[in-house]
């Protein structure tokens, strides 16, 4: 198959997967992603584009939160969809082991990633959960779990664990200190770090007006 076929039935199959799904992960997180990829790949000198957008396309298939923590889901379903298009063995080994490294695991837990595409798709990623875009991901998520927005007596806390990070309940708010906001720091390409710098001010703005408009101080500014 030419790679141009082989990206075309990923993007119909991820689509048709993911389609409708409600907590953040569905087919235009995926598409923003790829989009974001691209643009990453085409600016940061020796990339593979097929890898990136491969890579950028499955990974949230079988992400581990809708497999009760169950981390080889998404590896295997991958494996499987690529054995199906007969893309190479040396080839799908790679592809796995970009996705299944990509997820954010708190903000005590590093994530090396040993390839160029793998650097760029998890930076893809990334951006995705910042800017204007993230905080409408955010308090979507917030909501499916039936979550506060915020709340004045629950301080944020950073998690320096998985398993901490991963079973937190606060308010929706949290979430900017826990991840958000620490995520332009932990870009590895340029091109993301200065994509990422504009959507992290945004993101910045966003609260101090949340908390003034939250205490009926907004008219105080400006
Ligand atoms: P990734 O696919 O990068 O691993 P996640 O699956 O952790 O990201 O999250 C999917 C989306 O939901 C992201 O926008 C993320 O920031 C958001 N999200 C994850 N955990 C929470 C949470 N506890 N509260 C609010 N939003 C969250
Ligand atoms: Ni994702």
């Amino acid at each position: 198959m030419q790679q141009q076929a082989i990206i075309d039935a990923t993007a119909n199959y991820v689509r048709e997967q993911l389609e409708g799904e409600g907590s953040g992960h569905d087919w235009w997180h995926i598409y923003r992603v790829w989009k974001n990829a691209l643009y990453i790949a085409s600016q940061e000198k020796g990339a593979d584009t097929f890898k990136v957008e491969l890579a950028a396309l499955l990974h949230d298939i079988g992400d581990h939160k809708f497999h009760n923590g169950d981390d080889t889901v998404g590896p295997r379903m991958v494996r499987e969809w690529l054995e199906r298009l007969q893309v190479n063995n040396a080839l799908i080994a790679e592809i796995c082991a970009i996705v299944s490294g990509l997820s954010y695991r708190g903000a005590g837990t590093s994530s090396a990633m040993p390839t160029l595409e793998g650097r760029i798709v998890q930076d893809a990623d990334r951006l995705d959960a910042i800017g204007a875009i993230g905080i409408a991901r955010t308090f979507a998520y917030g909501g499916h779990k039936g979550r506060e927005l915020y709340n004045p007596a629950i301080a944020p806390v950073l998690h320096d664990n998985f398993e901490a990070y991963k079973s937190n309940t606060a308010p929706t708010i949290n979430h900017f200190y826990e991840k958000l906001l620490l995520l332009k720091d932990r870009m590895h390409t340029s091109t993301a770090h200065a994509m990422a710098e504009k959507r992290h001010h945004y993101m910045k703005d966003f609260l101090t007006q949340f908390y003034a408009e939250w205490n009926a101080t907004d008219h105080l500014e400006g």
